[in-house]
């Protein structure tokens, strides 16, 4: 591949992506996810923000020490504090790049700064010099670059490149550019600035529009060669742009001659990583990722569809690693058949273990009529409560219109049979109301989501909770077609991380 036909991907799903509110992921999961990136292909990862929390830190120094291959990157403000806490976190990766950067909008330069175009010049220039005194690969990020004036834009670009950073990114940060001006501020800055041949020039887009896609090709389309992007689109507010998007729009405009490093064929179980690490369900009609993006519904396509397949396909569902020719798995489904689509999905489980999947598998299959590959995945990671301290052994709750909640549990602690009963506001409200009479310690959901895994009465559902126990947070995660169930099982899942400390 020549260098002027790649797109650099740059993923920030764990710095910009993970600043939604109630996403936040924890050490653990930030290195799982930051693994899944590596095997997906990208360039570069943003791993965190360093200063801004010790969990950042450690994340960064942590995904560095994990991770081969991609750049792993760290954010600062134009700060020198920030830039040596960075270099810090970066100490143990193979590859590294400080990413600093400084607001060059007059809204940030007047409100935010209190300063002058001299002043945050000077400021740029000075970061990018002193990270540099760190790490070979600098990038420089003009923080609101869509509402900033070209003219001063490029004279910042110019100066940033000769203090000597390797990429520049050109944020659209409030998300605010239309596609045309986004793409001729690139234009311009490839026809005004002296030396941009030396840096790769990096497009960073906000969807608060809706255009976040449509400027990040503007961008490519005008010389852009460094893409900052998330799985799923994820991110503040609308999010950021989303990374398969680009990447299989790339793919599918073969004229284009652009090309990423990307095995596409990974894509889809990553994006369902991310959505269930993050709490994020992914919205049905998603371009190449929803549940609904290959599904065609009418007579008309689907006869067309079966005729062949490129009469309503731009993109073969297989290239992003879907399986089309799923057989739906049912009770009558056997070992074989559970087998193959484990596979397909990238598990691959020892005799012992496939044995007992397909029994939880038969069990599922009893209430539920269709086990899609969603219910699969879980089944397959779904042994955790085995190797649970704390057991339920048994819940019954009773709720309706009319009568109080009331619930009563009885658990296994280490042989030991323990038993409560409590009421609540509704029958998950009573059943860990009950829990709590036995297990007596300081506990305080921070964080509850229920999340049906497709649709329908008889659906499983996910559930995955934040406990706060003396200052400090642990996630849990359960699955069970019972709503109360799920929930006392994830809030056990929780209490198991720290009970037997
Ligand atoms: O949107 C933005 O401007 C950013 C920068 C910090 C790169 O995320
Ligand atoms: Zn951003």
């Amino acid at each position: 591949m020549n260098s002027k036909n790649k797109v650099y991907i740059f993923d920030t799903t764990l710095r910009d992506g993970e600043q939604v509110p109630g996403c936040q992921l924890n050490t653990v999961e930030k290195i799982q996810l930051a693994k899944a990136l590596e095997g997906l292909g990208v360039d570069v990862i943003e791993a965190g923000f360093p200063v801004s929390s010790p969990g950042d830190f450690n994340s960064v120094r942590e995904i560095s020490k994990a991770v081969t291959w991609p750049t792993i990157c760290a954010l600062t403000r134009a700060v020198e504090k920030d830039i040596d806490v960075a270099a810090d976190a970066l100490k143990y990766a193979k590859r590294k790049r400080i990413h600093t950067g400084i607001g060059t909008s007059d809204y940030h330069i007047r409100y935010k700064f209190n300063s002058n175009e001299e002043e945050i010049l000077e400021r740029a220039v000075h970061a990018v010099k002193y990270a540099k005194k760190y790490v070979e690969d600098v990038e420089f990020y003009a923080e609101d670059a869509g509402r900033t004036d070209n003219a001063y834009l490029a004279r910042v670009v110019e100066a940033v490149i000769k203090a000597g950073a390797t990429v520049v990114n050109i944020p659209d940060t409030t998300g605010y550019c239309l596609p045309g001006e986004y793409g001729a501020k690139i234009q311009y800055l490839f026809d005004h600035v002296d030396g941009i041949e030396n840096a790769i020039i990096s497009t960073h887009c906000h969807n608060d529009l809706g255009m976040a896609t449509a400027n990040t090709m503007a961008g490519i389309l005008h010389g852009a060669r460094q893409v900052e992007v998330t799985i799923n689109g994820v991110g503040e507010r609308a999010g950021n742009t989303a990374l398969e998007e680009i990447v299989m729009i790339l793919k599918a405009h073969k004229e284009l001659q652009l090309e990423t490093g990307i095995n596409t064929t990974k894509i889809h179980q990553v994006s369902r990583d991310v959505s269930s690490l993050m709490n994020m369900p992914v919205q049905p009609n998603k371009a190449i990722v929803g549940r609904n993006a290959f599904a065609h519904s009418s007579g008309i396509h689907q006869d067309g569809v079966l005729k062949n397949t490129l009469t309503y396909e731009i993109i073969d569902p297989k290239d992003i690693g879907l399986d089309n020719n799923s057989i739906v798995l049912t009770a009558r489904s056997g070992h074989a058949a559970l087998k193959h689509r484990l596979e397909v999905l990238g598990i691959k489980l020892t005799p012992e273990k496939l044995d007992q999947v397909y029994s939880e598998f038969l069990k599922l299959a009893d209430k539920k009529k269709e086990i899609n590959d969603d219910d699969i995945l879980v089944l397959a990671g779904a042994d955790r409560a085995e190797s649970h301290h704390i057991k339920l052994e048994y819940l019954q709750a009773t709720s309706g219109v009319g009568i109080h909640p009331i619930a009563s549990i009885g658990l296994d602690i280490a042989g030991e049979k323990f038993e409560a009963a409590a009421t609540g506001n509704g029958p998950v409200d009573a059943a860990i109301n009950a829990l709590r009479q036995i297990i007596r310690r300081d506990m305080v959901i921070k964080d509850f989501t229920i999340q049906n895994i497709t649709r329908g009465s008889n659906d499983a559902c996910k559930v995955h909770m934040q406990v706060e126990h003396e200052g400090r947070g642990y996630y849990g995660f359960a699955t069970n077609t019972d709503i109360v169930t799920a929930s006392v099982e994830c809030f056990l899942d929780c209490v198991n991380k720290f009970v037997r400390k």
